[in-house]
């Protein structure tokens, strides 16, 4: 089982715990564990990971048959994506090849893209200079391929991580952007150790089981409760990989809602090189459990209900705040790690 990865008997704790605090000065301090060679070196081996030049650019039920396409900017790439009437997605450039038109703003008709400002319509194959990109639409998001951007060998298809069986998950798709490179949003990811420090109104009792071993056991095995309202918490096991450059993946292993994973997937949406890049966070969350129906979705809330609270809650603010800050140390040649 994939919990058991550090070898050891994994004891269950007790399903739902009280605690008492607030006790949080008083916790064990991380930052010995959380060393900066580790994370970067983390770091490294997932950059070299090949991405096929995909890029997540948001959720699948956004990307609609009807009514308005869905417009995103991919490493200063404008990009637009709809469906054709049998449902296939269809991705191109936003830009329309007749005067420039954005056409993330134009409509949808009968699976045809139609120019607002002089009715050049669109299937999704190549016209007067329009070029499609390649897409992928995974059942809960949808990837291009942009081979300018990514620059390495193209691949058929992107690394999707694995996840629950659709009929037993439900899942979110939430986005955040941020002043920072992708690598500051998996750096932030691939330090699990701030957790129950930074995020205490969510995690507590944090600790990392097992740190990766380099190329062919690269996970993070962490330990934690996710804090459901005041005092009670749902101890998990966790398991943090990064399958590609921009995709960290936590799986729940054992405890409530095992087998769920939380993918955060970085996408850039400035050029490389820019001034003042910019970063799409967008997080799937895809709970799964036994239960079938309702059942599953009560069974797993508590656990997800702090995830999914990221777009409202700090959570989400705390760690782009993380990955802000270490772009501005980077560019600033002030990082310390
Ligand atoms: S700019 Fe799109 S049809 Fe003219
Ligand atoms: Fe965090």
């Amino acid at each position: 089982m994939s919990g058991r990865r550090d070898g050891k008997r994994w004891s269950p704790p007790l399903r739902r715990r009280l605690r008492s605090g607030p006790d949080w000065a008083a916790q064990t301090p991380t930052w010995r564990q959380a060393r900066p060679a580790l994370i970067a070196d983390a770091l490294d081996r997932a950059s070299a990971r090949p991405s096929g030049n995909w890029f997540v650019v948001g959720a699948s039920r956004n990307v609609r048959a009807d009514d308005r396409p869905y417009g995103r900017t991919v490493g200063g790439v404008e990009v637009v994506l709809w469906r054709s009437e049998d449902g296939e997605p269809r991705a191109g450039s936003g830009v329309c090849p007749h005067l420039g038109a954005p056409l993330r703003d134009s409509r949808v008709v009968c699976g045809t893209l139609v120019c607002h400002w002089h009715g050049l319509t669109l299937d999704g194959s190549p016209s007067v200079g329009w070029q499609p990109f390649p897409v992928h639409d995974d059942g809960v998001l949808v990837w291009v391929r942009l081979d300018a951007v990514g620059g390495e060998e193209p691949t058929e298809r992107p690394v999707v991580p694995a996840r629950p069986a659709r009929d037993r998950g439900v899942d979110a798709v939430f986005t955040a952007v941020g002043r920072c490179e992708p690598q500051d949003v998996v750096a932030n990811r691939l330090d699990p150790w701030h957790g129950s420090w930074f995020h205490p109104y969510s995690f507590v009792d944090l600790s990392v089981a097992r740190e990766p071993r380099g190329d062919e056991d690269d996970a993070f095995v962490v330990d934690v409760s996710f804090r459901v309202a005041g005092r009670l918490v749902v101890p998990v096991r966790a398991e943090f990989t990064a399958p590609e450059p921009r995709t960290v993946v936590m799986r729940i292993t054992d405890g409530e809602g095992a087998t769920s994973v939380v993918e955060t997937h970085a996408t850039p949406l400035t050029g490389p090189d820019h001034e003042r890049p910019r970063t799409a966070v967008v997080e799937a969350v895809i709970a799964a459990s036994d239960r079938p129906g309702f059942a599953l979705a009560r069974a797993a809330a508590p656990v997800l209900r702090p995830l999914m609270r990221r777009t409202a809650g700090r959570l989400w603010r705390d760690d782009l705040a993380y990955a802000e800050r270490r772009w501005t140390l980077r560019s600033t040649g002030l990082f310390p790690g």
